[in-house]
C-alpha cells in the first residue's frame, strides 16, 4: 500500500495558500471507473457542504511528491423512515431506535471512492477507517446505525454485503439501495465469525 496521510477537507481548506491549491488538488481526483458522481461531488459540492456544516468529508493523500488523493469518504447525520417495507425483523427495527414518528437517527457515508492512483483493495482499508471512525463517535454520542445509499448495482451492493451491511429499502426511483450495519458490534461479530 501506498504511504498516506489522513486530512479532513477543513483542514486542507485552512492551508489553501500560494504554495497550495486545494481546488486543483480536489479538480486531479480521478475516481476509477463508475465513479462519476464521487469525483463530481468532491469537486462541485464538497466544500459547500463542509461550510455548512452538512457533511465531512476526509481525504486520504499519498505521502510522496506528487501529493495525490488516494481516495475519500464524507459523513453526515441522516435518519431512517421506519415503514412497513423495510426488510427488517421487528426486533432489528428495535435496535434501530425510532421514536414517535418512527424516525431512527443514524449516521451516513455519503460518498466513498477510491483513485485510479491507488490499488485495487485501498478502498476497503477508506471504508474500514470510515467504519472505525463512526464507531468511535457512536461510542461517544451514541446512534449505532450506519447507512450507506448504495447504487442498484449487485456488484456493489455484494461488496457492502460482505463489510457487514445489509440491504433494508429502494428509493422510489429504484436506483438507490439503503444499507445498514450496527456500530455497536465489531466486523468479527457482524459477518458471523
Ligand atoms: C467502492 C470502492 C471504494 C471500493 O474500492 P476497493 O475496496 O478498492 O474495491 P474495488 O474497487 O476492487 O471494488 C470492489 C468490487 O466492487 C465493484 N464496484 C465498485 N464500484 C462499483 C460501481 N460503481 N458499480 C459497479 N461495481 C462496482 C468492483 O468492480 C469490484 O468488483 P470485483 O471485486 O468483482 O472486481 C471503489 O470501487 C470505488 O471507488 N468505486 C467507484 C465509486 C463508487 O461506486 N463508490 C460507492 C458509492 S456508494
Amino acid at each position: 500500500m501506498k504511504p498516506w496521510l489522513l486530512f479532513s477537507l477543513s483542514d486542507l481548506m485552512e492551508r489553501d495558500d500560494d504554495a497550495f491549491s486545494l481546488e486543483e488538488c480536489l479538480s486531479n481526483f480521478s475516481c476509477i471507473q463508475g465513479g462519476d458522481d464521487v469525483k463530481n461531488y468532491l469537486v462541485k459540492n464538497a466544500i459547500v457542504d463542509e461550510k455548512r456544516w452538512v457533511s465531512k468529508t476526509y481525504l486520504f493523500i499519498s505521502d510522496d511528491l506528487q501529493k495525490n488523493i488516494l481516495g475519500y469518504f464524507t459523513v453526515s447525520l441522516k435518519y431512517i423512515m421506519v415503514s412497513d417495507g423495510l426488510q427488517l425483523s421487528k426486533n432489528s427495527i428495535k435496535r434501530l431506535n425510532p421514536d414517535s414518528n418512527s424516525i431512527a437517527q443514524c449516521r451516513l457515508i455519503g460518498q466513498l471512492g477510491r483513485s485510479t492512483h491507488a490499488e485495487k483493495g485501498f478502498g476497503t482499508h477508506i471504508l474500514r477507517y470510515a467504519i472505525g471512525m463512526m464507531r468511535q463517535f457512536a461510542k461517544k454520542e451514541g446512534c449505532r446505525t450506519l447507512r450507506i445509499d448504495c447504487a442498484n448495482n449487485k456488484k456493489l451492493m455484494e461488496y457492502y454485503v460482505k463489510h457487514g451491511f445489509r440491504p433494508i429499502s429502494k428509493n422510489k426511483d429504484n436506483d438507490l439501495i439503503q444499507m445498514i450495519t450496527m456500530l455497536d458490534r465489531g466486523i468479527d461479530q457482524i459477518m458471523g465469525n
